[in-house]
C-alpha cells in the first residue's frame, strides 16, 4: 500500500485532516480517506416505469417521449428498468455490491400529481419503503428532489418559464421533507440545471423541447430561484440535514489560440460551468457573458439571489468529459473538434484529468466544504462477454478503465486537499439514457430490458471490491493525445 490518507472523521471540510496532503509517489495503490462514500446514482424517469401507478400524473418527459422523433429509438420511460416494482431487490442488489449510499431522485408527480395542492400519499409511500429499504440494508439513501420530470400541468402553465413553478417546487420540497427528513442527511434541490434549461428550453433536445435563447435565461433563473425557495424550507424542516445541489460541469478548452476561439470559449465555460455555480456560491451571474447574450435579467427580484446563494452543505459534481470550443463559423453551424482522445459509446471524448482540475478550480473559486462526485461514468459498447458467478457477464474492461481513471483524479485532488467526500458512479443499472432512449448504457448492472434480468458487468464486481477497500490500483499514465478519431469519421 502506498502512502495510505488516514482519518477519523465520519464527515470533513478543507480543514480536516483528511485532506491533508500526504506527499504520496506514484505506485501501484491507491488509498481513499476512511469513510470515503462509494455509491450509485440513478433518476425516477430513468429507471421506475409505471408512469400511472397509485395516482401519479404525467410528467413532460412522457408527454416529450409520446412525440414521434423526439427519442433516438422511439421509446420511453412506461417500463424502463420496472424499478418501482422491483425496488426490494434492487435494494439487496446493491447490499449485495457493498455499496454505501444511493442517489436516487423522487419523482414530482407522484408526490403532488396536480403540480401544487393535495398531497399524493400513495406516491410518496413508494419512497418511504425505498428509504427504509435502504437503511435497512446498510445503504444512506440521497434523493435528488428534482431530476427534470416536471408534472405536465404545471408545463401547462409555463414550466420554468414561469416563476409559480419555484414556488411550486418549495411546496413539493416541503411535502417529502415532512414525510422523509427523519431519515434523510443529505436533501439535494436539483440536478444539472444546466440540462433542464439549455437542453429543455435553447436546444430542444430535451422535454419539453423549446428552442429560445432568452427562454433558457428565463428558466435558468426559475430553476435557481426553485433551489433558493426549497433550500429555505428544507432548512427549517430539517435544520441538521445537509443542503446541496447537482450540477454539472464540462471543462472548456479554446480549439486554438485564435482570439475568436478563446472568446467563444469563455462564453461556453460562463454558460456550461459558471452560470448556475457562481450564483450559488455568491458570485451573481457571469456579468459579462450575460450582457453578450442579451439577457435583460427581467425575471431577477429584488432578494432573489440572497435566496440562491444561502450556504449549501455540498456540491454534487457530474462530470462525463470535457470541450474543445471553435468559434462559430459565418453559417453558423458549429464544426466539431476533433477528438484528442477515445471517445466513449455517446462519442463523449474521455479525458480524466479534466477530473482533477475541475475539482481543484472548484475548490478554489468557491470553497465549499465538501463536494461530491454525483455521477461519472460511461456508455461502452458492453459486446464482449465473460464467463462470471454471475454467469455470462459483460466484460466492461473500457467502462472499468474510464472509472478507475477518474476516481484516480478524484484521489489526487483529495491529495491537494480538495474536500471531496464520495464517489456516486453513474449509473447503476442500464437505463432510460433519455433523447438516446435505450441506446446508451451507462450501467455497472446489466439490464435485459426484455426479461428485467440485472447481471452486474466486470465493473461492478472491480467497484465492489474498491468500496469495501477503499484502495485501488493506479492506472498509471493517462494514453497519449491522437487516440482519439475525427469527429467527422
Ligand atoms: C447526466 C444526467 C443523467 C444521465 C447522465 C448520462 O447529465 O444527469 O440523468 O443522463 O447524464
Amino acid at each position: 500500500m502506498n502512502h495510505p490518507t488516514t482519518t477519523t472523521a465520519a464527515h470533513a471540510g478543507g480543514n480536516d485532516d483528511r485532506f491533508r496532503r500526504s506527499d504520496a509517489i506514484a505506485g501501484d495503490e491507491l488509498t481513499l480517506p476512511d469513510g470515503f462514500i462509494w455509491g450509485s446514482a440513478t433518476s425516477s424517469f430513468q429507471i421506475e416505469g409505471s408512469p400511472d401507478a397509485d395516482g401519479k400524473s404525467e410528467s413532460i418527459w412522457d408527454r416529450f417521449c409520446s412525440v414521434p422523433g423526439n427519442v433516438l429509438d422511439g421509446t420511453d420511460g412506461d417500463v424502463a428498468c420496472d424499478h418501482y416494482t422491483r425496488w426490494s431487490d434492487d435494494v439487496a442488489l446493491m447490499a449485495s455490491m457493498g455499496l454505501h449510499a444511493y442517489r436516487f431522485s423522487i419523482a414530482w408527480t407522484r408526490v403532488l400529481p396536480g403540480g401544487t395542492g393535495a398531497v399524493n400519499h400513495a406516491g410518496l409511500d413508494f419512497y418511504d419503503r425505498l428509504v427504509d429499504g435502504l437503511l435497512s440494508a446498510g445503504i444512506t439513501p440521497m434523493p435528488t428532489l428534482y431530476h427534470w420530470d416536471l408534472p405536465q400541468v404545471l408545463d401547462d402553465q409555463g414550466g420554468w418559464l414561469s416563476r409559480d413553478t419555484a414556488h411550486a417546487f418549495a411546496d413539493y420540497a416541503e411535502a417529502v421533507v415532512e414525510r422523509l427528513g427523519d431519515r434523510i442527511g443529505t436533501w439535494t434541490t436539483l440536478n444539472e440545471p444546466f440540462v433542464s434549461a439549455n437542453h429543455g428550453y435553447v436546444t430542444g433536445e430535451h422535454a419539453p423541447g423549446h428552442t429560445s435563447l432568452s427562454e433558457g435565461f428565463a428558466a435558468s433563473h426559475h430553476l435557481l430561484l426553485a433551489h433558493g425557495l426549497a433550500g429555505e424550507r428544507i432548512r427549517s424542516a430539517a435544520p441538521d440535514a445537509d443542503l446541496a445541489i447537482v450540477l454539472n460541469f464540462t471543462p472548456a478548452t479554446p480549439a486554438s489560440d485564435d482570439p475568436a476561439d478563446i472568446a467563444e470559449c469563455a462564453i461556453q465555460n460562463d454558460l456550461q460551468n459558471r452560470w448556475y455555480a457562481d450564483p450559488v456560491g455568491g458570485l451573481g451571474y457571469p456579468e459579462e457573458t450575460a450582457a453578450a447574450l442579451g439577457w435583460d435579467r427581467s425575471e431577477v427580484l429584488d432578494g432573489d439571489m440572497a435566496l440562491i446563494s444561502m450556504p449549501i452543505d455540498l456540491l454534487g459534481v457530474n462530470f462525463y468529459s470535457r470541450q474543445i470550443v471553435r468559434a462559430p463559423l459565418p453559417d453558423d453551424n458549429r464544426a466539431e473538434e476533433p477528438k484528442e482522445f477515445a471517445t466513449t459509446a455517446m462519442g463523449w471524448e474521455i479525458h480524466p484529468p479534466s477530473l482533477g482540475e475541475l475539482l481543484r478550480e472548484l475548490d478554489s473559486r468557491y470553497g465549499f466544504s465538501k463536494l461530491m462526485i454525483t455521477e461519472n461514468g460511461c456508455a461502452m459498447p458492453d459486446d464482449t462477454r465473460v464467463e462470471s458467478a454471475h454467469g455470462s457477464q459483460v466484460d466492461d474492461l473500457d467502462r472499468l478503465d474510464y472509472v478507475q481513471r477518474h476516481i484516480a483524479q478524484v484521489h489526487s485532488a483529495i491529495e491537494d486537499g480538495v474536500p471531496v467526500v464520495g464517489y456516486l458512479v453513474w449509473s447503476l443499472f442500464d437505463n432510460f439514457e433519455w433523447a438516446w432512449g435505450y441506446t446508451g448504457r451507462f450501467g455497472i448492472v446489466e439490464v435485459d430490458f426484455d426479461t428485467q434480468r440485472r447481471t452486474p458487468k466486470r465493473s461492478a464486481d472491480w467497484f465492489s471490491k474498491v468500496a469495501a477497500s477503499n484502495v485501488l490500483a493506479d492506472p498509471g499514465p493517462e494514453p497519449e493525445s491522437g487516440s482519439g478519431a475525427s469527429a467527422d469519421a
